[in-house]
This record gives structure tokens, sequence and C-alpha cells, in this order.
């Protein structure tokens, strides 16, 4: 039978039917470990019961009305998230995609409104910011762009953690706003150095940009702060959020601040589903989990003793080019390609990812237990080994 599903995925030839914490079960009885979440989603593991409950309560009593009404929950969320990040508005949407189309949005309207005939946005080489027409656009990988030309206009491309590329632009009057992650991830986990962020603060300031941060992957505890900009004394114009945010049920948000606050006016942006009662009833209680168990202030102290462990366990391995990260926001960087270890380790029973081709990225859940991290650390480590010295 031909397969019914787009081909938009070369999927692992594995169905999981159940998880509990950092554990997933498939179909055949199989237990894994989960090293990825979901892909930085599920931070507070499969089947939280607090999340579960959550939901079920929700739906009970109210799924969906629409944005044409007020929604409670929703005004309850906002409320937490700018209690978090000092941020002034929110926005809510269903996808980090579309939190970030929102926050482009802000950007042209912002230039539109000074009368700035080609609003333009400095993103970077190597970055990740989504699938749409907008947000394809302004990621900097190539291999995202094949195919969907003409891509969108107005992005400026620099490198990465290169101030002196930033600096270079700020005569083009055509700019208004940065749009950077604090911390690339799927560019292969790259950390830029400290007083990055404060040096793009500092630009912004002096020449009427926005500063827009993708903390769509990084935030709500990932790095070891609730938002990764919160590692430096600023905070952003615009943080786009959404993956953890729902441990797993679908919703992204877009936060304003100061100038960027009431750029959007009825009729200029909305959504049908976003910020829906159901989707903020999860919103609120992953920010309740993370408040009470006190996760994430463990979570820098945790990240760096798992990369120190890597790092001594592999630091002899030739083959090995770096093994850098922030917080649950790991890399270990080969000098060959090896996506191939995606299906090794599966085998073994533990889910990890490969980005950028070569790099192995880990994005486990904030409740994976100490001997869940040991089994983590040995079983990749024997299978790093063993690929690099086959
Ligand atoms: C930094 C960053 N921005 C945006 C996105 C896009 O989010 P979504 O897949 O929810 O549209 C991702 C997804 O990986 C991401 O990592």
């Amino acid at each position: 039978m031909s397969n019914p599903l787009m081909n938009t995925y070369a999927r692992l030839p594995v169905t999981f039917e159940r998880g509990d914490g950092a554990t997933l079960t498939d179909t055949q009885g199989k237990t894994y470990l989960d090293a990825l979440s979901g892909i930085a989603v599920c931070s507070l593991g499969h089947a939280h019961p607090a999340i579960s409950e959550a939901i079920c309560a929700q739906s009970k009593k109210l799924i969906h009305t629409s944005n044409l009404y007020q929604i409670e929950n929703q005004q309850q969320l906002a409320d937490k998230l700018i209690d978090l990040s000092a941020m002034e508005r929110v926005f809510f949407c269903n996808s980090g995609a579309e939190a970030n189309e929102t926050a482009l949005k802000i950007a042209r309207k912002f230039g539109n409104e000074q009368n700035i005939a080609n609003p333009s946005v400095i993103v970077m080489n190597n970055s990740f910011h989504g699938r749409t027409m907008a947000t394809l656009s302004a990621t900097g990988n190539d291999k995202v762009h094949e195919g969907f030309q003409p891509l969108v206009s107005g992005f400026i491309r620099v490198d990465y953690d290169d101030i002196a590329a930033v600096e270079h632009h700020t005569q083009n009057k055509d700019i208004v706003a940065i749009l950077v992650e604090p911390v690339q991830g799927e560019g292969g986990v790259h950390v830029p150095q400290a007083g990055y962020l404060t040096a793009l603060r500092k630009i912004c300031d002096e020449n009427n940009w926005l500063l827009m941060l993708d903390e769509i992957q990084t935030g709500l505890g990932r790095t070891g702060e609730w938002f990764a900009f919160q590692h430096e004394n600023i905070t952003p114009d615009v943080m786009t959020l959404a993956k953890a945010l729902g441990n797993g049920m679908p919703i992204g948000a877009c936060l304003a601040k100061g100038r960027a606050t009431n750029v959007l006016v009825p009729g200029n942006h909305g959504t049908t589903f976003g910020g829906n009662p159901l989707a903020c009833a999860a919103g609120l209680a992953v920010i309740n989990v993370l408040e009470t168990n006190q996760y994430i202030p463990t979570i820098a102290k945790k990240g760096l003793a798992l990369v120190n462990q890597f790092k001594s366990t592999l630091s002899d391995q030739a083959g090995i080019v770096d093994i850098r990260g922030r917080g649950y926001m790991i890399g270990i960087q080969l000098d060959r390609p090896c996506a191939q270890l995606v299906g090794l380790a599966l085998e073994k029973g533990l889910l990890i990812n490969v980005t950028r081709g070569d790099t192995v990225r880990l994005l486990p859940p904030f409740v994976m237990s100490t001997e869940q991290t040991e089994q983590l650390i040995h079983e990749l480590s024997e299978l790093i080994h063993d690929f690099l010295n086959q």
C-alpha cells in the first residue's frame, strides 16, 4: 500500500505507544531512553501527571471558543509569561514558525510606520527559524531554501557571534530589526561568546532597531534560565516561544515590549486556534510545574556536568571536534558525517538527534534521573567510540 502521508520526513522505523518521564515504549514493548524530548518539547518528560490532568480537566470544560471572545486561561498565561520575562504583551499562536511570523510582521510594520521603503531584518548564517515562507527565508541554511525561490525579501545575512559583521550594516537605513537565536540549535548547538546579546542590544538601541530573540528552543528553562537572554543583563524588544511551552500541546507565543508592544492592532494579525483554552491550560500547568519543582536552577549545573562527563569519556577519542552546550542543549561535533548514529542509537534503545550532519544533539528532559543520565553517558560514549573506530 502506498504511504498516505506526504513525503516530508525520512522517518525511523519505530512507533511509540506510550511514554513515562524520560522513557518511551514502542508497539513491540521495547523501552527507549529519550535524550531528545521530542526536539526540546517535552522538557517535563512524557505523560507528566500534572500536565495530563490539566489537559483532561480543561477538555471536559471547554476546548475552543476563538479569539473573538475573552479567554481567561490566555490572560493568565500571558500574565505569567510577562512576570517571568519582563516583557509587556503576548500574542499566542500554535507553533514556533507562527511565533516568528508574528515577530517578522511586527518588524515590517514597525518599519512601514517610519516610512522605510524596504524594511529589512538582520538574520544569522546557520540559523533556523521555521518552515513557512517568511521564516524559511529568515533561516540561514541553503538546504531549507532549496526549491522555494523566490524567497521573501528583506533579510540581510551575517555570521553568528560576529558583532563586527552587524556593525558593518549600521549605515543601512532599511534595517529595522535583528532576529537571532541566543544559542543556535538546529545549526549545531552554537553558544555565542559572553556579552554577544548585550552587544546586539546596544547596537539595536543606538540604531532604533528591534532586538528579536528566537527563544523557541532555548526558552522555558532549557539553558538554565527561564529565558536564555537572562544569562545577560538585557531584555529583548520581541521574544518568540513555542516547543516546551505546552510540553507537547501545540502552542507558540510572541512577546513584545517597549516600541514593539503596540505595533500590531486589530485587523493586522490573528489566528483561529492560537491560545485556545486547552493549549493555555497546558501552558499554565507547565509553568506551574517548572516553578514548584525548581528544575530550572539545576539545569545549568547539570548540563555543564554532562558536557564535562562526555569530555572525559570522549576527549581522547580521535574524530571528536568539539563537545559544547548550555544547560540541557548539548552538541558533540565529529569530524565526519554521523547521521547513521541516530539509527544505531535507536537499536540500543536510545533517542538522539544529529544536526548539521556531523553534530550529535542532545536535548534531554529535565526529569531525566541520575541513573538514566549515567546510562545516556555510558551508552552514547560507547556508540561514538565504536562509530569512530570502525
Ligand atoms: C530556534 C527555532 N525557531 C523556530 C523553530 C520552528 O518551530 P516550529 O517547528 O514549531 O514551527 C524551531 C524548530 O526547530 C527552532 O528550533
